[in-house]
């Protein structure tokens, strides 16, 4: 496995491997890996030639009273890991290569799909999120990109970016890898105490107890929203950002339940927001 920090040599290995007529998988990470991230990373060694990690905290998708600064870093269990899954190349990028002073150029998807849900918390943060990876496909030029349906929102916005910038990738969406108690795999869930994080797992619960109730015919979107906000409630210590019925494709609230729909959810405990969803 080679390391590259080096954006020109990282540009030169792709090009190589495209000559030789070799595909390209890519799995953008901010690192502090995971079974999800590996989830990504198997699917991408199976289906192409050459996998690419990258592993970069991308300081531009933080807001500034976010967590950059104390977002969990280890490199070298990283590199243990994407070792151990035969990953080709990790690329690892300083900041200062990235966005070098007097950086000024900023790709952004408007209107709904960035303005809801996240965006709505995160003001600027999906304006970071496609900033990078247009840097990122631009340097390693994958023919596929794998993406976690735990950050659906992300998914749909690069989606989205992807197809109107005619960016030459396919994005591939995996489902969301959990822990045992079903709480979704996340870097950020290493700030839990042990406390909060026996909690935790009632985010994922709420959404299949809901789930389970259009199942047996409950088609009013707001009766679902009640129910995941009072068994979240009754856990205590937890602050609701959001718990959203919203249309798949548009991430529009619906006012019926039918046909294809995501709950998703996004929720403070003591110091940490997690997020999660399901597809009904
Ligand atoms: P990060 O949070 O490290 O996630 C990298 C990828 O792993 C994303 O596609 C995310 O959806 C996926 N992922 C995270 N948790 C997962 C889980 N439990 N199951 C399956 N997939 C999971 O998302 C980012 O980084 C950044 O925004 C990035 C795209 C790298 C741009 O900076």
């Amino acid at each position: 496995m080679e390391i590259i920090k080096d954006i020109a040599l990282m540009r030169t290995r792709c090009r190589e491997r495209k000559l030789k007529g070799d595909k390209i998988g890519f799995v953008p990470t901010m690192g502090a890996l995971h079974k999800g991230h590996l989830s990504l990373i198997k699917r991408a060694r199976e289906d192409c030639d050459f996998t690419v990690v990258s592993i970069f905290v991308n300081p531009t998708q933080f807001g500034p009273e976010e967590d950059f600064k104390r977002y969990p870093r280890n490199l070298s269990e990283d590199l243990r890991l994407c070792e151990e899954e035969g990953v080709d190349v990790v690329f690892a990028p300083l900041k200062e290569s990235m966005y070098p002073d007097g950086f000024s150029t900023w790709v952004e998807v408007k209107g709904m799909l960035t303005e809801t849900l996240e965006g709505t918390f995160r003001p600027g943060h999906f304006k970071g999120v496609t900033t990078v990876l247009t840097k990122l496909f631009n340097i390693v030029l994958p023919d596929y990109s794998y993406f976690g349906e735990k950050d659906y929102q992300q998914a749909m916005v690069v989606k989205k970016m992807v197809q109107e910038l005619n960016i030459d990738t396919e994005i591939i969406l995996l489902p969301t890898v959990r822990e045992r108690d079903g709480l979704a795999c996340s870097s950020r869930n290493s700030y839990l105490s042990p406390e909060e994080r026996k909690k935790a797992a009632v985010l994922y619960n709420s959404l299949l107890k809901a789930k389970q109730e259009v199942e047996r015919g409950e088609k009013d979107p707001s009766i679902i929203t009640s129910l995941i906000r009072h068994l979240i409630e009754k856990e205590g210590s937890f602050k609701i950002d959001y718990v959203a019925v919203v249309n798949p494709d548009t991430l529009e609230p619906v006012d019926r339940i039918r046909g294809k729909t995501l709950i998703t959810i996004a929720a403070w405990i003591g110091g940490t927001r997690l997020i999660d969803n399901i597809l009904i």
